[in-house]
């Protein structure tokens, strides 16, 4: 794997490559380091997707609201390499934030407010403009084919694809599934913030969507009453949460009837101070 640190350092890589063994399908996997089974699993699809595999490591601070924990974020360069090389990444660009803005970035990318200042936006104002601009300045730098983002970040996934689809950029962008530990905790940089009992709770999240994928397969129409029972179960454990809803995959809004087309549920909740979300698609 050939680590890159400078804009003009992977564009040259990955023209030289072309003319050393003619075009190849280039594949992205962009992420912000601290990296589980999750981000591997995304870095292994990546390969049956094109020929050159070119992985990121960033940590975005425009995606970070103030107070956030933008400082705080684990960064683990050497173990996030070994865990790349492994996966079998071709080029990984890991830029300093003084490379990727040298100046204050002044021109963003403006996700619609319907996707981006619903759920995790409405909790985190300004989150999707930080994840969709630096998500573009990126794919400017690389020039993928294709992308690769977790469907656990539901939500993301709806703003980067519906970006790339409206200001079409040719690029495919292709969903990650999520990728959960045996007890159903799905994966997440996150998780490492978790006290050992408050991981031991964690997969009650898990187990609360379930129950209410089970309850809508079984027929189950009453989305607040769902909504609300899980609220409350989780409230009753210590779970602080900010949502539980029931939304349609296709846009993040609350269904209205029979032409909704498939569902997800989707949750975010505080279990002490770490900040988990998680979804099943229904
Ligand atoms: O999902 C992430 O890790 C980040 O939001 C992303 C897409 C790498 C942008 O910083």
């Amino acid at each position: 794997m050939k680590i890159h640190n400078t804009v003009a350092g992977i564009r040259e890589a990955l023209r030289s490559d072309r003319a050393a063994s003619g075009p190849k399908r280039i594949v992205f996997v962009p992420t912000m380091g601290n990296l589980h089974d999750g981000h591997i699993q995304l870095v292994r699809d990546a390969r049956k997707h094109g020929d050159t595999v070119v992985a990121s490591i960033f940590v975005n601070r425009l995606q970070f609201l103030p107070g956030e924990d933008f400082q705080k974020y684990p960064r683990t360069f050497e173990a996030d390499c070994a865990l790349l090389i492994e996966a079998g990444v071709d080029h990984l660009f890991a830029p300093s934030e003084d490379e990727l803005y040298p100046q204050p970035q002044r021109y963003v990318v403006e996700p619609p407010a319907e996707h981006a200042d619903i759920l995790e936006g409405a909790i985190r104002p300004g989150h999707f403009r930080g994840v969709a601009t630096v998500v573009m300045k990126l794919f400017h730098i690389v020039r993928p084919h294709a992308a690769l983002f977790g469907k656990k970040d539901f939500q993301q996934f709806l703003v980067l694809s519906s970006m790339v689809r409206e200001l079409a950029e040719p690029i495919e962008v292709i969903p990650g599934e999520t990728v959960r530990a045996p007890d159903g905790l799905a994966l997440s940089s996150r998780n490492g913030y978790l006290t050992p009992a408050e991981r031991a709770e964690a997969p009650r999240l898990h187990r609360e969507l379930s129950a209410i994928v089970s309850a809508v397969r079984a027929g189950e129409r009453d989305w607040a009453k769902l909504e609300q029972k899980a609220i409350a179960e989780l409230k009753s454990h210590g779970w602080a949460p900010d949502y539980v809803v029931i939304r349609r995959c296709s846009d993040l809004q609350p269904p209205t009837g029979p032409d909704d087309g498939p569902l997800v549920v989707l949750a975010a909740a505080r279990l002490g101070a770490p900040r988990l979300i998680d979804n099943i698609e229904i």
